[in-house]
């Protein structure tokens, strides 16, 4: 695949390791969710350690008063692709708690694979907010690439964009549809098959996640 100045491909080992379990089809639904929540906080540490809106506090410790930098309040607002996103929320929560959330909800037409919009919640002033947006899979691009568009019509200028397992289709069409959007993904699969799975991917995660068919 093409190499995109605006997309990160993790390949840390521990990430690699808790996908392999991830992938695995004996894998409960219990441990699934662990998992996809754990992934998001180790991506979120490596992907916002540059960026996130910081402002400057004074602490006074025991011996002195010192000058130190901190996650400025409000700032950054957590958006889950419904449904599979949502799995990855208290993944970002650990590490950002006072984060607030809005919700897209997206579906894939079985048929076409083209993303429908049917819910839309966000944030009051997430035009001005840090926004990181969240879908396990990124298959054809469609679901992430109408997500961002509705961000931006909602007047967001910084977004961030945080899947799982990424195609090299659908990596390519958001970071050509959206080049000042940063993407990252924890790793690149091989090709979608001919129904816009994911190969050797996952499966479907909304239904791993939620246990449903
Ligand atoms: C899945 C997944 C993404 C989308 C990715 O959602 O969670 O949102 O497909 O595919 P794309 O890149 O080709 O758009 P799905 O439509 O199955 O909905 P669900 O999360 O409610 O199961
Ligand atoms: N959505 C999923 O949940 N899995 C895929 O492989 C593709 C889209």
């Amino acid at each position: 695949m093409k190499a995109y100045d605006n997309v990160v491909i993790f390949h840390h080992p521990l990430i690699q390791h808790k996908i392999a379990i991830l992938r695995d089809e004996k894998t409960s639904m219990k441990e699934f969710r662990e998992l996809i929540e754990e992934i998001t906080t180790l991506m979120t540490y490596e992907a916002m350690k540059d960026g996130v809106p910081t402002v400057t506090k004074t602490v006074k410790t025991p011996l002195e008063t010192c000058q130190q930098q901190v996650v400025a309040d409000n700032a950054i607002a957590i958006v889950p692709i419904l449904r599979a996103g949502l799995g990855m929320v208290n993944g970002v929560h650990t590490l950002f708690p006072a984060a607030r959330v809005g919700h897209i909800g997206m579906y894939r037409d079985e048929e076409t694979l083209e993303p429908k919009e049917y819910y839309c919640k966000l944030p009051d002033g997430i035009e001005n907010k840090f926004v990181i947006l969240l879908d396990p899979m990124l298959a054809t691009g469609g679901s992430a690439c109408d997500a961002i568009d509705l961000l931006k019509k909602h007047g967001c200028k910084n977004i961030r964009f945080m899947a799982i397992i990424g195609a090299p289709e659908g990596i390519a069409k958001v970071a050509e549809t959206h080049p000042d959007v940063k993407v990252y993904v924890s790793t690149l699969d091989r090709e979608l098959n001919e129904n816009g799975y994911i190969l050797p991917g996952l499966g479907d995660a909304g239904d791993r996640l939620f246990g449903t068919k």
